[in-house]
């Protein structure tokens, strides 16, 4: 790069750096020569993942439409990268912020919320993300006055998808011919999964769940009992063309065969995204397969999932919630 360039990179704000993320050929893990994977780099947003871009929205939604003044508190369940990147952003804006987890998540997550200012109510483990979803809403109805952002059933998250990781990913690797990511909020694949549609509608949009009772970090099985309203108000079951469960030793196995042979450190997430991927690829003759690295690994080191044994890895992963 030319100093010329770097001098036109210098940017405003550090929320000026959200979105935009590289993509990368990763297709040394394919199990076809005919079949090409592309991995889109969400770790490489600020904060650290894929929900910098729907934190940013959600708070600039909000300061449009007057729902969020000036040193109002904001209330937001989380068990992690949204809490982050809200409490991040919050901070810089000077909104006082408070994020409801479970007990059971990882402690470098608590850790990076202390780290960007955010009050944190613990909830009990075993409630899971759910639990939280619940607490917090009853927490925004004792507190009106605060503003409850609501990721799963707030339209600034799939719509800052359709608006910036869909047009992106087309614009990168035009030849995509399936999508694939994890569901959790179901914002990426309804926003990014509708924008591709419209625009290449041969392109297959493909949702990676946890067999239902098992956990893999950040994502949701739709028969839990809970289907985001997100996921509703933007006809999911129309929009995905299927669902592929993969399961958390998979999630495991794949996570570190991805920093083995390409060295892009992950969190489980996008390891059952690449598994995920890997079972599309089998099925195909030929293709590209773009796939969504959702975060990276440093969150989860104190998990032992890079390092422990297999078994004790996957018998962990079903304590931790990952997301
Ligand atoms: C690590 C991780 N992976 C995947 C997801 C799923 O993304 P989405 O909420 O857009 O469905 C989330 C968030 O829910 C997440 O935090």
């Amino acid at each position: 790069m030319s100093i010329e360039t770097r001098l036109n990179m210098v940017n405003d704000s550090v929320l000026d750096l959200i979105g935009n993320t590289p993509m990368v050929d990763v297709s040394v893990l394919s199990p076809k020569p005919s079949v090409r994977l592309v991995a889109k780099l969400e770790n490489q947003n600020p904060f650290g993942s894929v929900k910098d871009r729907i934190a940013k929205a959600m708070i600039e939604a909000a300061e449009k439409d007057g729902r969020l003044q000036p040193g109002q508190r904001i209330l937001e369940p989380s068990s992690g990268n949204t809490g982050i990147a809200l409490a991040a952003i919050a901070q810089i804006k000077g909104y006082p912020i408070t994020i409801l987890m479970p007990t059971s998540v990882s402690v470098e997550r608590r850790q990076m919320l202390q780290i960007f200012g955010a009050d944190i109510v613990l909830t009990p483990g075993e409630e899971g993300s759910n639990g939280a979803v619940r607490r917090a809403q009853e927490m925004a109805e004792k507190h009106p006055e605060w503003c409850f952002l609501y990721q799963y059933g707030n339209d600034a998250n799939p719509r800052a998808h359709y608006e910036t990781t869909g047009p992106e990913v087309l614009r990168d690797c035009p030849e995509i011919t399936h999508f694939v990511a994890g569901l959790g909020t179901s914002g990426t694949l309804m926003g990014a999964g509708r924008y591709l549609r419209e625009h290449k509608p041969d392109v297959k949009i493909i949702a990676i769940e946890p067999p239902l009772g098992e956990r893999v970090e950040g994502l949701r099985n739709l028969e839990d009992g809970y289907i985001p309203p997100v996921f509703e108000n933007w006809n999911g079951f129309e929009l995905l063309d299927r669902k592929r469960v993969v399961r958390p030793r998979e999630s495991i196995e794949w996570t570190r065969r991805l920093v083995a042979q390409t060295g892009i450190f992950a969190g489980l997430s996008s390891g059952a995204s690449l598994a995920g991927a890997i079972k599309v690829a089998n099925e195909i003759d030929e293709g590209t397969i773009v796939f969504i690295i959702c975060d990276g690994g440093w969150k989860y080191l104190s998990t032992g999932a890079y390092t422990d044994d297999l078994d004790v890895a996957e018998a962990a992963a079903e304590k931790i919630i990952y997301f």
